[in-house]
């Protein structure tokens, strides 16, 4: 088996044109292995074990919407629309720390986290607090995306999770999350956000917004692009993004998923027969050309704190100037959890990320 994956990878390097983007991809796999270890792997295992579609619990006035259109509530065109997603019966605790900022940065705004486990009752003590604009939203995927694009990808999905095989293809929740994502910015405009994401400002300015590490700083395709203010990215983020309803990119993104997730399967790095995120950011950035004039693109170290992403879990002290740098700087700042339901911190609070916190939290 070993034999076999080497001479795989070797083949690969052989057949690769563009050895130098190759090796530096190695490196950062190695990097990320190195430095997120388990997490990184972990989430790489994750797979569905329940039906995702669930049987959530709905009142009389969600049943009808759930039961025409597959959610339980409609996002409203006309407010601005900040979407997450989990999948998983807990929101680890924090989690609902970032949530907090996410709803303290924007209470004008309709925060909707699309899950079909979590309780309702998780956002009570929010409520208590006045913010009455989140809401915990029920979906069904089969039933929105039916007779849409991107059913192609749904139809697959459904198939594999009720045990049927379809080659050596397999669906995780990471697979899930992404499609879902694009759907929701495409048919409803809105502000996609990772649900490790601590939120340090407002962020309804950021409109058609995707985030990008300039010069060559981090490589994930051979596609080499510049704006004015950004030169040489060759990266897209996928974990926080704003798109208006029917934005070009997002509908690319719809209708390509099925394409990348069944063809950039198979083995891995690790010899594991899985994708992380097959059709994620690196398909974003294929894509970006076909609506390139319509996209405003912003530096990572903005909108991710990206140089500060590092020591988010490190103490810090209450005046430490990457501190102070990154709540002058940035929008978010993420935990890099992945979605891992055992993502904890020791001491919090005095956590890069805990004072953050502290300035922006609701409970
Ligand atoms: C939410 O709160 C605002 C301000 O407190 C209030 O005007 C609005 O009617 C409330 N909305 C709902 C649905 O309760
Ligand atoms: C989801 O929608 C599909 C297609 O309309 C339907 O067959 C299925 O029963 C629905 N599932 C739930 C849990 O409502
Ligand atoms: C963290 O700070 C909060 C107050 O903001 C406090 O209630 C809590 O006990 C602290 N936790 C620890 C472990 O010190």
């Amino acid at each position: 088996m070993k034999i076999r994956k080497i001479s795989l990878l070797f083949r690969k390097i052989k057949n690769n044109s563009n050895f130098k983007l190759y090796l530096i991809a190695l490196f950062i796999k190695l990097f990320l292995f190195v430095y997120f270890g388990k997490d990184y792997l972990n989430d790489l295992d994750t797979e569905i074990d329940i039906n995702n579609f669930g049987k959530p619990i709905l009142t009389e006035d969600q049943r009808l919407i759930f039961e025409t259109v597959g959610v339980s509530y409609v996002p409203n065109k006309d407010r601005f629309n900040i979407f997450l997603i989990w999948y998983g019966k807990q929101l680890p605790d924090v989690y609902f720390k970032g949530l907090e900022t996410i709803i303290f940065h924007h209470p004008k705004c309709d925060v909707l986290l699309f899950s079909n486990e979590l309780s309702e009752s998780i956002l009570l003590p929010i409520r208590e607090k006045g913010y009455n604009n989140t809401r915990i939203v029920r979906f069904n995927m089969t039933k929105m995306v039916e007779n849409k694009i991107g059913y192609d990808f749904v139809e697959k999905a459904n198939k594999l999770i009720n045990g049927e095989k379809i080659g050596n293809l397999k669906i995780t929740r990471v697979h899930l999350s992404d499609f879902l994502r694009y759907f929701l910015v495409y048919t409803y405009g809105g502000l996609y956000l990772d649900t490790d994401s601590f939120v340090i400002k407002n962020m309804e300015d950021l409109r058609n917004m995707i985030s990008v590490r300039e010069e060559f700083s981090f490589i994930c395709s051979n596609k080499v692009y510049s704006t004015p203010k950004l030169k040489s990215f060759t990266c897209v983020s996928n974990g926080v993004y704003h798109f208006e309803k029917n934005h070009p990119l997002m509908r690319d993104a719809v209708i390509n998923y099925d394409k990348w997730w069944s063809r950039n399967q198979g083995y891995d790095w690790w010899g594991r027969n899985i994708g992380y995120a097959p059709a994620g950011a690196n398909m974003l950035m294929e894509l970006i050309e076909n609506s390139f004039d319509r996209i405003n693109f912003l530096s990572q170290n903005k909108v991710l704190c990206l140089e500060h992403l590092s020591i988010t879990r490190n103490e810090v002290n209450e005046d430490d100037p990457r501190l102070l740098d990154a709540l002058n700087t940035c929008y978010t700042i993420q935990l890099l959890g992945k979605g891992s339901s055992s993502t904890t911190l020791k001491s919090f609070n005095e956590s890069f990320v805990g004072r953050i916190y502290q300035k922006f939290k609701i409970l």
